[in-house]
């Protein structure tokens, strides 16, 4: 398990690099990462959550069906539906593990299509909806530097500043180790 580094960290804020090698240093890392979304718990997490500038997720997202839908997707490209323009006050709430204790509404689209290699290489396509798809957004935007409290629209842009304000975050040096600190602390 590593620790999950919270929002101000500058590598949550930059772009990741593209995994080049698929070695026992790939598997250990996403190994560590299935392991530390586990115990968060979350639905998804990206390698520079802890602290490594690699393109790479892992999800775990029951279908509609209750089928578990787990898995890591490495260099993916991501393709969206158009997001509809609504009222951010009517959109589903989200949250992120390096903003922690924290849910605001974003809208996001709401299909898209995900390619990406998996843990040897080999290439694979998933289409994706509803909740998945914004999970798979939000784990995308981690690869390219962005939280989605960057994507907030007002007023919860502005409660977003407040916390991090109290919390003294937006500036590097804070963590969390899941199972260890409390989230509501
Ligand atoms: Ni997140």
């Amino acid at each position: 398990m590593r620790p999950i580094v919270i929002y101000g960290e500058d590598i949550l804020h930059r772009v990741a690099h593209a995994v080049t090698s698929f070695d026992s240093s790939l598997i250990d890392l996403v190994n560590d990462m299935f392991e530390t979304m586990d115990a968060a718990p979350g639905v998804g997490l990206a390698a520079p959550q802890i602290g490594v500038p690699l393109r790479v997720f892992v999800y775990d997202y029951p279908t509609d069906d209750g089928t578990p839908r787990r898995g890591v997707a490495i260099n993916p490209q991501l393709f969206v539906s158009p997001t509809e323009v609504r009222d951010p006050d009517a959109a589903d709430e989200e949250g992120c593990l390096s903003f922690p204790g924290e849910r605001y509404p974003l809208i996001r689209a709401e299909s898209g299509i995900l390619r990406a290699l998996n843990i040897d290489g080999t290439p694979f396509e998933m289409e994706c909806d509803g909740w998945f798809a914004r999970i798979m957004q939000h784990e995308f935007d981690h690869l390219n530097g962005i939280i989605y409290v960057d994507r907030l629209a007002s007023p919860f842009d502005r409660a977003a500043a407040k916390v991090m304000k109290r919390q003294g975050w937006g500036i590097p040096g804070a963590s969390w180790m899941p199972g260890v600190d409390n989230l509501d602390a």
